[in-house]
């Protein structure tokens, strides 16, 4: 089957094209310069950006694969969690394409399609597995039984980790979004500074703001002292105390369930020290390990259009009348 994948949650306008497994074409239009000036996306201008790249993309798309729209089978599109006015560009785009082509339309959830990205491509990973999205929006940690079997093992109760990374890197200074920044200076830097774990004990939870206050009042009191601030050691101190809180809960949760893989997924997923990590885990449990390549692991359409395959399968075709959800939750029964 050939499936249309349309992703339009936050601030990438992405299409792309998927049979099956195989990504045919997967682009991406970012809006990270324009939001850049104000430190985090800007919900209105983010949904009048999706609205300029959506049609330009969609013809970009159906040419570079060199596929007509009528040889779709199946067109998909994020119905949340995300922005309501830049959801409702793709959503909508997408039922329009989907009666104008007289073809099946799914609507997906986002954080799920994230972890399908590590079904795309061969040797896809083969259930029981332990998933942990790590994105802007979300840290979630789901157990896979198998495909549409999922059930969420814990979350965080207040920021996301990408979220975390991103507010931190403007208390330190660095550029939006801040996940990449901090990672690129702690390159430079080593994690001297004891800063806490982002976890709750006792469960598999997560809290990010403490982490994230405890980084602001360190960087108080250094500049109360009049110091340079050493940004590079303060961003590899940061770096290191969300991966260990993430590797912490994911380790805790392979305990009890035991999954032949662990997955990682989402935003924050392409960071170095975190893939290192995790695979290290794997290694030591004598478990598989997973991780997209960092473009499937950051908003794409390619995980939309594979989400909605798997979906599709399952459950079957969503109606047109379906609405965009922006707090869209789990577990993802059929429409109605
Ligand atoms: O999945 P995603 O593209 O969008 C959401 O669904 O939220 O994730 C974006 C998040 C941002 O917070 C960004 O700072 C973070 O992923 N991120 C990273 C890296 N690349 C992106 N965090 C850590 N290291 C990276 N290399
Ligand atoms: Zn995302």
């Amino acid at each position: 089957m050939l499936a249309l994948g349309i992703e339009s949650s936050c601030d990438e306008t992405a299409v792309a094209l998927v049979e099956e497994r195989r990504v045919l074409v997967n682009l991406i239009a970012s809006q990270f310069e324009a939001h850049r000036p104000f430190g985090g996306v800007v919900p209105e201008l983010a949904a009048r950006m999706h609205l300029e790249a959506l049609r330009p993309l969609l013809t970009a798309a159906f040419a570079e694969a060199g596929v007509a729209p009528a040889k779709v089978d199946l067109v998909c599109a994020t119905r949340g969690p995300g922005l309501i006015g830049a959801l409702l560009v793709g959503f909508s785009a997408a039922k329009a394409m989907a009666w104008a082509l007289g073809k099946p339309f799914v609507g997906v959830n986002h954080v799920v399609a994230h972890i399908y990205a590590n079904f795309l491509g061969e040797n896809p990973p083969v259930p029981p597995l332990l998933c942990l999205v790590v994105s802007g929006g979300h840290t979630d940690l789901f157990s896979l039984t198998a495909e549409e079997e999922l059930r969420h093992l814990g979350g965080t109760r207040d920021d996301a980790a990408g979220e975390c990374l991103d507010k931190a890197a403007r208390l330190l200074g660095l550029r939006y979004p801040g996940g990449p920044a901090v990672e690129e200076a702690a390159r430079r830097g080593e994690p001297r500074f004891p800063l806490p774990r982002p976890v709750i004990e006792g469960s598999l939870e997560f809290s990010f703001s403490g982490l994230k206050t405890a980084l602001a009042n360190l960087i108080q009191r250094l500049t109360a002292e009049k110091k340079e601030l050493p940004v590079p050691d303060l961003a590899a101190s940061l770096q290191r105390a969300v991966v260990e809180g993430l590797v912490a809960k994911l380790e805790a949760a392979a305990m009890i369930y035991r999954p032949r893989a662990l997955l990682l997924a989402g935003g924050v997923a392409a960071n170095g020290l975190l893939r290192r990590e995790v695979a290290a885990l794997a290694t030591r449990l004598g478990m598989e390990f997973y991780v997209p390549p960092p473009a499937l692991c950051t908003d794409n359409a390619a995980m939309v259009a594979y989400a909605g395959l798997s979906r599709y399968r399952r459950y079957g075709a969503d109606p047109l009348t379906a609405g965009v959800d922006p707090a869209l939750d789990f577990p993802l029964p059929p429409w109605g």
